[in-house]
């Protein structure tokens, strides 16, 4: 049993814990979540540790980037075992703010990030790209980490933090972490909970698609083939409907000119599979 993990509510005595850090000469790491916490979250955790003497994580589950019909309410929560595993996977502090503190009474300033955030899943879910900029900016100004973790799992997201953090001049290092999978492939996801027993089973035919269309693209077809041929292959596998299954730049996420990739490919798939959203993504 690791000790208890203290935890903080508010921005001031977030800024306290961390000035006593940074006062001691320690670089301080953060990792953003939304809490329901599997080994993905725990393996940006164990990567900020070799990145800083301290680590914290955020846990908030972020009303600004849920779309009114999406799962906001529904979204698993369960501050004490979240608590547990980040004490045993080396976390120093957990920040668990309000929806009040976050956004107190009177809150008007979004964030919106162009380019990078507006295709995928930026137009399968308008403002969500928005919510996520504008959260994760508050995060790093109220920690002002020397280094903060996301996930390629979310690989459009961790763009569109690079861009953030570099438009607004914020003195972070940001680092993307590889995506933890379970045996079978599936990427691990908070929301994987919602999946049924049968469903669960079908699941990692997203993965096992990407990487099909990855050794189809190295080949020689065309992008439009293997992304015609990868939305076939979801199909089978009981996913509908399909977002997009498609092969992009891998650092603007623009669509090639040609028919071939001429630059760094990242292959990237969301669909429905039942009532639950997957998405993954692999480099080319
Ligand atoms: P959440 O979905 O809880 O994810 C928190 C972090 O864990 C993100 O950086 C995400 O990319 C990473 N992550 C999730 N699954 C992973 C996996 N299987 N392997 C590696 N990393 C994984 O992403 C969010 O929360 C929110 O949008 C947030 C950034 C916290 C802003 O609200």
């Amino acid at each position: 049993m690791s000790a208890p993990l203290p935890i903080v509510r508010t921005v001031a005595n977030l800024r306290a814990q961390l000035a006593a850090w940074r006062a001691a000469g320690e670089r301080i790491g953060l990792v953003p979540t939304m809490g329901a916490l599997h080994e993905g979250h725990l393996s940006l955790v164990h990567l900020a540790r070799q990145r800083a003497e301290r680590v914290a994580a955020s846990v908030f589950v972020n009303p600004t980037q849920f779309a009114p019909n999406e799962d906001f309410e529904a979204y698993p929560r369960g501050e004490a075992r979240d608590a547990e595993l980040l004490a045993g996977a080396g976390c120093d502090l957990l920040y668990a703010p309000t929806a009040a503190e976050m956004y107190p009474q009177g809150f008007a300033t979004m964030i919106t990030v162009s380019g990078v955030s507006e295709p995928l899943d930026g137009a399968a879910r308008p403002g969500h790209f928005a919510g996520v900029a504008t959260v994760v900016a508050k995060l790093l100004t109220q920690a002002a980490p020397d280094v903060a973790v996301f996930g390629e799992k979310d690989y459009q997201q961790l763009l569109v933090i690079r861009r953030l953090a570099r438009d607004l001049d914020l003195p972070v290092e940001i680092v993307g972490a590889p995506t933890a999978r379970a045996p079978d492939g599936l990427a691990l996801s908070s929301r994987n909970a919602y999946l049924s027993a049968a469903e669960r089973e079908s699941a990692p035919a997203m993965q096992a698609a990407l990487q099909d269309a990855r050794a189809r693209l190295a080949e020689g077809k065309t992008i439009e083939q293997v992304e015609l041929t990868g939305r076939a292959a979801l199909e089978r596998a009981g996913f509908g409907p399909i977002d997009y299954f498609e092969i992009r730049n891998a650092e603007t996420l623009q669509r090639f000119e040609g028919p071939r990739p001429d630059g760094p490919v990242r292959l990237l798939a969301a669909a429905r599979l039942g009532t639950t959203r997957l998405i993954d993504n692999i480099a080319g």
